[in-house]
């Protein structure tokens, strides 16, 4: 029966309902002691309490400029923390790499978002009509192909292996969308270059460039932008850093690139960046004018002063040593209970917060299967691989799971894949 609320709704709000991550909540709270390797929460106890406690004394003990804090503050976010954010970007890369690159971003293109995720949405926002494409690896961030899919446009998922999206077939997506006559629809390809959610992949310098390179040359009628997402940048616990994609396109002609310190400091704060091409400044500025006309300021001049005062990087040191323990929990935790069951197998990431796990193709880990509420009765929740898989292009695998350590302990971590590895067997 339609009821007069289903009128008032629109159809987007209707589109976005039953989210994953309201559906995970409901039956992690069904369990109260179950071990949670599906939520995308940090770890609570290394949470900056003191640090962002000394920041925000400095900010609040300023006269004027503290109430400055308290004020509206600019739509594209406050100038100081622009400029450290940029500058910290660059001398990265710059350490990343032997080649030297000619940084012409200025600081116009640097904005400031509650959040990196407010960030991606206004790219779609400002990039799609209703039907256009955005290309995207196979599986993606769950949170993206949802803001797509909001905004009426499409994802199109495209084949990775260990090293992330795999350049060929981001060639042959495009040469079939072009087939099908919908290449002025294609308007970007959204990467998540480092240690990616869920796939926990990280794109070599080289596969960024060749990446880069496809973008360029099927810019034909239009623009087609890389989305580099670098949430997870920051949280490497083996080998050296990779140059941004930033620093193969210095002047910043198709990157766009998203940064956050919801993970390398804190969610709660939550503050996010953009490097954007000169060409979006208006367009996603005056979405942004719509929508909070800057970020909260507060937020932002605590952030900048904890960079002046050098208390971010010794944060990110330790959340590595913390997160390090945790990753080789979960993949030696893997590897002692299915690294010789058939079928099973894993990418055995060396940062971020994810591991992906396929299981063998007769399992269906999806929402509607018996093997997650089995999982859950068991004490083990997980995110189902089934919500991490574009609109279109590479088909679904229901056999996969995203796996997160960021939340439990190394114990515990050991534990709950124990408890779901006992699962896998039982179903074998
Ligand atoms: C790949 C990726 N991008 C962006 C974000 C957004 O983070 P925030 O909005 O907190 O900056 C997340 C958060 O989990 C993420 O996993």
């Amino acid at each position: 029966m339609t009821t007069s609320t289903d009128h008032s709704i629109s159809r987007r709000a209707k589109q976005a309902a039953g989210q994953p991550i309201s559906q995970l909540m409901g039956m992690a709270l069904s369990n109260p002691n179950i071990i949670s390797l599906a939520a995308g929460f940090v770890d609570n106890d290394s949470l900056p309490v003191t640090t962002t406690n000394l920041a925000t004394q400095k900010v609040l003990a300023a006269g004027e400029t503290s109430k400055a804090a308290l004020q509206y503050g600019s739509n594209n976010g406050d100038e100081q923390l622009r400029t450290l954010v940029l500058e910290q970007a660059i001398a990265m890369n710059h350490a990343a790499s032997d080649q030297a690159a000619n940084y012409q971003t200025t600081l116009e293109q640097v904005f400031i978002t509650p959040g990196s995720n407010q960030l991606l949405y206004l790219i779609a926002d400002t990039l799609l009509d209703p039907g256009d494409i955005i290309l995207c690896a196979s599986p993606s961030y769950f949170v993206f192909i949802g803001a797509v899919k909001n905004i009426g446009g499409r994802t199109i998922g495209v084949a990775t292996d260990n090293n992330g999206i795999i350049p060929r077939s981001l060639e042959e997506a495009l040469e079939q969308i072009e087939r099908d006559g919908n290449l002025s629809k294609v308007k970007a390809i959204y990467t998540v270059p480092y240690f990616d959610n869920p796939g926990g992949t990280t794109l070599t310098a080289e596969r960024g460039q060749q990446i880069l390179d496809i973008a360029r040359r099927w810019s034909r009628d239009h623009k087609i932008y890389v989305i580099s997402d670098e949430a997870y940048r920051m949280l490497r616990y083996e080998g050296p850093d990779v140059p941004s994609m930033h620093h193969w396109d210095p002047s910043l002609e198709h990157t766009i690139v998203a940064g956050t310190f919801s993970k390398s400091y804190s969610p709660g704060i939550r503050v996010g960046w953009g490097f954007l091409p000169t060409d979006l400044i208006g367009p996603l500025g005056d979405q942004k004018s719509n929508i909070d006309f800057g970020a909260p300021l507060l937020a932002q001049r605590i952030m900048a002063t904890i960079l002046e005062e050098n208390l971010w990087l010794p944060h990110v040191e330790k959340l590595r040593g913390v997160y390090r323990q945790r990753c080789h929990a979960m993949l030696g935790a893997l590897e002692t209970h299915l690294g010789d069951v058939s079928g099973c197998h894993w990418h055995k990431t060396n940062g971020g917060l994810c591991v992906w796990l396929t299981l063998p193709e007769h399992i269906d880990t999806g929402m509607q299967g018996t093997f997650i509420k089995a999982a859950v009765e068991a004490g083990v929740l997980y995110v189902p691989g089934e919500f991490c898989y574009a609109s279109g292009g590479e088909p679904a695998n229901h056999s996969t799971i995203r796996l997160t350590f960021g939340v439990q302990s190394a114990e515990r971590i050991t534990q709950g894949i124990g408890l779901l590895s006992e699962q896998i067997k039982h179903w074998q």
